[in-house]
């Protein structure tokens, strides 16, 4: 599929109504959600796999996997609200034979442990950890490397100048593997009421963690 069709197929999808700041829910917008997905495409292939979406929201992240060949997905996040609307957008989409939701705590749910080395790929755009939740991009990434099958592949988005710290953070952890594999803008528009501009641009990474 070329960004061009699947930018205009992600900006049908509708997003959240009353976004909740202590969740950060920000929505990946179609060009942003567009650029990450083909960039993993290219990496590696969606073709066949079956793909988590941690903190999946409205589900841009999850759909397009589908739209690029995925053969199943499971979104997964804590507000219900998010999964009303990421349900409607699978209908959608007519995508319910390939598209899951699970409505999860990632970080303090214990049956988290259910989901352990299912998915061949995982894909998200966590909480940066900025609203009074320090430290929750750390945990998004553990969780979600605790879910991948052995020889399985994480992406996620961070904000660049966090660059330093998460890969100082990876060199704790045995047996993985980090690299930024695309810098990226996420020109993100205004979603509440305290923002004073209308769009800010943000530089992000999107970075690719590997379990041996
Ligand atoms: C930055 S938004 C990204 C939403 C969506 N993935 C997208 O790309 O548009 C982060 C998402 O993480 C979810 N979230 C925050 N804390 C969570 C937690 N502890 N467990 C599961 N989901 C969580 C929010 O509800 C929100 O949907």
């Amino acid at each position: 599929m070329k960004k061009k069709q699947l930018i205009s197929a992600l900006d049908q999808l509708d997003t959240f109504k009353d976004s909740k700041l202590y969740l950060e829910q920000y929505a990946t917008g179609s060009e942003l959600g567009s650029e990450i997905l083909l960039t993993i495409n290219e990496d590696v292939g969606f073709e066949d796999t079956f793909v988590g979406d941690l903190g999946c929201g409205c589900g841009v992240l999850m759909i397009g996997a589908s739209l690029l060949g995925c053969s199943a997905t499971i979104g997964l996040d804590i507000d219900m609200d998010a999964l009303k609307i990421c349900q409607q957008n699978i209908e959608s989409m007519s995508l319910e034979s390939v598209c899951d939701i699970v409505n999860m705590d990632i970080i303090q749910s214990r049956s988290t442990s259910r989901m352990d080395k299912k998915f061949d790929l995982i894909v998200m755009n966590p909480p940066f950890g900025t609203k009074n939740n320090s430290g929750i991009d750390v945990k998004f990434i553990q969780r979600g490397l605790s879910m991948l099958e052995d020889g399985g592949v994480l992406y996620s988005l961070h904000k660049s100048s966090t660059r330093d710290f998460l890969m100082r953070k990876v060199k704790q952890w045995n047996g993985v593997e980090a690299e930024c594999i695309a810098e990226l803008r996420w020109n993100l528009e205004k979603t509440y009421r305290h923002q004073k501009k209308s769009v800010v641009d943000i530089e992000v990474d999107l970075l690719r963690y590997k379990k041996d």
